[in-house]
């Protein structure tokens, strides 16, 4: 169940609600914050007077008091060098975790008014409306609901001075993008049985409908037809047939040049024949993470209605072992036509990617931009912190950057140099799919750029920053719906 957030004109001290969480800069005690502490009995600065909370980046201090609040949730937003909207959004989303983990149903939620000194009101509604959501997010469609079940978090009100438009219209773009966070983080949690290629496909219909949006989908047949042959080798050991997925949100007049979103749809990723080991391979339903941040995107279009076009492609397929399944040594033809040598089969993502690289060509992409859970190699070099970045096109790189560090969703780039091309030249075939363990996300990326013809291209690999195995104080472990932000924001600050 997503959460709902609005802002309140309303003095913090005068508004009753079962915990108010209250953004504070690191130092002493906010002086806005007189009147709130006075209807609490001096609850607040006596917390600063000890040192018991000096407002530390990331902490947080729960205070039960008497007053219009039951409990007041101090976080920490830093010092005045840290205080970003990244800070805020994160502090927001420890403010709603934390609040979740109490059970209560309603919660409200301050930025103390020195904030608005160095953050501009537009870029704090944004990140608040991001935040909460992505710090309350949580996943119990399978579950039987338990007895003692506490109350989901539904609702956080913002207190803010006034109710005015530029924070409006920040709150209005970040709860879109949260919303579509959130819609890609249930998405990537749904098991590889219940998230097929089929599924996907539905979803994205589901989405043409609701916000009118022209989606098609290619089933098997229709792949097969259209030459998607590297989407089908991969798709052909598995018992699901794969789709291909056509997504077109319209918002610009129709020359304005689209970008183009691709994801990887990879919904179970056993490895095929070069099968993977068995410990963890049940993270592997996450690897149709850049199809789900794809369609998480639509759903900001679709609730946004930028006037901006795009096109999502998501190739989507099962990477299973079986009797019909390919081998390495196989060799394979490609939509763009070059043959391929297939080394290890666990290099799919890769290979689904091409065929839609290739596909992308025939809408003049302004740009296309690509976003694959595509190799554990991004994990050694970036860890969790950073999506890896490569691409075709200096400009193109520097907006995605720029859009990731906006969004707080870092990317940092890696070089797509000619000498590591020579690692994936094949003696049989005009390209092979991996080039061993050696700058192993660098080959991946040259793989794909084998594919682009005449358009500029990023590739985002998200394998380390789509989900995490452990618990942090602004999410629970599991899906982060990596990309939403940082694409939304690449989008909505196109020059229309
Ligand atoms: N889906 C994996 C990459 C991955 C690894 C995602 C860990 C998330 C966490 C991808 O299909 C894969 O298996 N890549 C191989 C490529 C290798 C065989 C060249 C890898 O990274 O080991
Ligand atoms: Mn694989
Ligand atoms: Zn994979």
């Amino acid at each position: 169940m997503a959460l709902e957030t609005s802002i309140l004109a309303i003095s913090p001290h005068k508004h009753t609600t079962p915990l108010l969480a209250l953004l504070v800069p690191q130092g002493a005690f906010p002086s806005s914050l007189g009147r709130l502490d006075e209807a609490v009995g001096g609850a607040l600065h006596r917390f600063f007077a000890t040192g018991d909370f000096t407002g530390k980046r990331g902490e947080a201090a729960m205070v039960y008091v008497e007053g219009p609040a039951d409990r007041v949730l101090l976080v920490g937003l830093g010092t005045a060098k840290e205080l970003s909207t990244t800070a805020i959004r994160e502090a927001s989303a420890i403010a709603a975790r934390r609040a979740s983990g109490v059970g209560v149903p309603s919660a409200a939620l301050h930025v103390a008014a020195e904030v608005f000194e160095s953050v501009n009101p537009r870029a704090l509604a944004q990140a608040v409306a991001e935040g909460l959501p992505f710090g309350a997010w949580n996943f119990s469609d399978l579950k039987r609901p338990a007895k003692d079940k506490r109350a989901d978090l539904r609702r956080v009100d913002i207190l803010a001075p006034a109710k005015t438009k530029t924070m409006e219209a920040g709150h209005r773009i970040g709860s879109a993008i949260g919303a579509g966070q959130w819609f890609t983080r249930d998405l990537q949690m749904l098991p590889g049985n219940m998230c097929t290629p089929a599924y996907l496909a539905k979803v994205a219909k589901k989405l043409g409908t609701q916000y009118r949006i022209k989606v098609t989908v290619l089933d098997g047949a229709a792949i097969k037809k259209e030459g998607l042959t590297a989407l089908l080798a991969v798709a052909q050991g598995s018992a699901e047939e794969p789709r291909f997925i056509v997504m077109e949100y319209r918002g610009a007049r129709a020359k304005t040049k689209p970008v183009v979103l691709v994801g990887k749809g990879v919904t179970f990723d056993t490895g095929g024949i070069s099968i993977k080991p068995a410990t963890s391979m049940e993270e592997m339903k996450f690897d149709m993470s850049g199809a789900a941040a794809v369609l998480g995107a639509f759903d900001v279009l679709g609730r946004i209605k930028p006037n901006v076009n795009v096109i999502g492609l998501i190739p989507t397929a099962e990477n299973m072992p079986s009797g019909t399944a390919l081998k390495p040594g196989d060799v394979i033809t490609s939509h763009l036509g070059k043959t391929i040598e297939i080394v290890n089969t666990d290099a799919e993502g890769r290979l689904i990617l091409c065929d839609a690289l290739s596909y992308a060509r025939r809408f003049t992409p302004a740009c296309v931009l690509d976003l694959a859970t595509l190799t554990g190699a991004v994990v050694i070099a970036l860890g969790s912190t950073a999506i890896g970045l490569m691409g075709n096109d200096e400009p193109l790189i520097d907006a995605v950057r720029a859009a990731g560090e906006r969004s707080g969703e870092r990317a940092w780039p890696l070089p797509l140099w000619d000498d590591y091309r020579e690692l994936i030249k094949s003696q049989i075939a005009d390209v092979k799919n991996s080039g061993g363990r050696a700058a192993g996300t660098i080959t991946a990326g040259w793989f794909l750029r084998e594919f682009v013809e005449d358009f500029a291209w990023a590739h985002l690999d998200i394998a380390g920053t789509a989900y995490s195995d452990h618990d942090t104080p602004s999410r629970v472990k599991g899906p982060t719906g990596s990309g939403v932000r940082l694409v939304s924001d690449f989008v909505l600050s196109r020059k229309p």
